[in-house]
């Protein structure tokens, strides 16, 4: 399946599996002036479903736990990124963009996403990658990536911000070269196409991306109202790049809902703290009254949301024993697959919260953003060299569906990382 979308471009009938739709967004029709402005395409499933987690709630104790599950938001390419997407591929689109370059770590959910939706609008990527530790999603995530034509350079925190910049500069000189050679023979696609190259910041967040995740706030709210969940007291959503949270957060405020944005750092602790993440957020708050002075300013501070730091282990991308054990127990309780990186930990985060601040009775909605791609069939020998060592090790294990019987998770008193 992998392979057959190497050649997929805008012309291809599964780019027509998209959604035609004018906009389903809730945040244009709370803010009509928006839609004139932000460029936006349909990419996703929405709104994604709730899922009332009632067997993993009492397996874990608790009185209310809901689940929104993101993972659903395609059905063959889903999880948080696609929220973003949405505004960023059209943005590229509107650019007249060829090629998008971004960075992240070489396994990351943000460059395997971005190469499958981009290439279904006919626009190529080239991901700049830092090492990371081996695991099987790595190895599905960057096979995507490359069967949806992706280019992969390698990077080292040194050297990243330079051969981002080379990458850049090399793609738009080819963008050129291309356009020129396009103006030879067909003068009106040359005066159409501007060639540019759209740069994404790691992990897809921008002022733009996050606006995506201001939505789902307010379509959280729709769903409230429906009577789909109770109003939540209390969200978890992971922190990597912290535009899911920072745009949760300020839509939490838009739509005057009292919830609470609790993030799990996966990342760095250094980067992911409640001033960066009200920051992004009050950023993109005076971009949309920009936009729209219909906008409210709600003034996100630091104390409106929290973050727990100590679900992380050892490091960005190291699985650990809790939040394995909670994997495990989710999958065999609701039949959800997780990943060690990312959504494990954001469980493991949310039980050390529940747990230090003894609220097994308040009502919790889990925010998975996981999207399991099928096993990648690409050998080492198939994939370039720069990413051939996640496909000659076996990785990190992560057997959270081997039968094991349920067992209780490791309690924050008694850390077992
Ligand atoms: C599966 C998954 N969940 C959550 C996140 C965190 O999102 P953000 O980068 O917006 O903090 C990421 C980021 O890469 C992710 O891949």
């Amino acid at each position: 399946m992998q392979r057959a979308l190497v050649n997929a471009s805008s012309n291809d009938p599964e780019f027509m599996t998209y959604p035609r739709v004018d906009s389903p967004l809730p945040i244009f029709d709370r803010f009509p002036a928006l839609r004139d402005c932000v460029a936006w395409k349909p990419i996703g499933h929405w709104p994604t479903p709730i899922l009332s987690a009632d067997a993993f709630a009492t397996c874990l104790g608790l009185k209310s736990l809901h689940i929104k599950r993101e993972d659903l938001s395609h059905p063959d390419c889903g999880g948080n990124k696609t929220r973003g997407l949405e505004f960023l591929l059209a943005r590229a689109v509107e650019r007249g963009a060829r090629c998008i370059v971004t960075f992240s770590s070489a396994g990351s959910h943000h460059i395997s996403k971005t190469a499958w939706h981009a290439r279904r609008f006919g626009i190529d990527t080239t991901g700049v990658f830092v090492d990371q530790p081996v695991s099987e999603y790595v190895r599905r995530n960057i096979g995507i990536a490359i069967a949806s034509g992706a280019h992969y350079v390698r990077a080292n925190r040194l050297t990243v911000i330079p051969k981002t910049a080379m990458a850049f500069l090399r793609e738009s000189w080819r963008s050129r070269r291309r356009r020129a050679s396009e103006a030879a023979g067909d003068s009106r696609s040359a005066s159409t196409a501007t060639g540019h190259v759209y740069f994404v910041a790691p992990g897809g967040t921008t002022r733009r991306s996050m606006l995506g995740h201001v939505n789902a706030a307010l379509e959280l709210k729709a769903q409230v109202e429906s009577g789909a969940l109770p109003e939540p007291d209390y969200i978890y959503v992971v922190l990597g790049s912290l535009g899911t949270a920072a745009g949760l957060a300020l839509g939490l405020k838009l739509a005057g809902m009292s919830s609470r944005v609790v993030g799990v750092t996966v990342s760095y602790r250094w980067y992911c703290t409640p001033r960066r993440i009200a920051r992004f957020a009050r950023r993109v708050n005076a971009w949309m009254r920009r936009m729209d002075p219909s906008v409210p300013d709600v003034s996100l501070r630091p104390g409106d949301l929290d973050v727990v730091h100590t679900a992380l282990g050892d490091g960005y991308a190291l699985f650990t024993q809790r939040g394995e054990t909670l994997a495990r127990r989710l999958f065999q309780t609701q039949g959800l697959r997780t990943d060690g990186t990312y959504t494990a930990k954001a469980l493991d985060g949310m039980m050390q919260y529940i747990e230090s601040r003894k609220l097994r009775e308040s009502k919790h909605l889990f925010w998975h953003t996981y999207f399991d791609f099928p096993p990648c069939d690409m050998s080492a020998d198939e994939v370039p060299s720069s990413v051939r060592r996640y496909f000659n090790v076996a990785g990190q294990p992560w057997a959270i569906d081997d039968g094991a019987p349920l067992s209780t998770p490791a309690s924050p008193a008694n850390p077992r990382n």
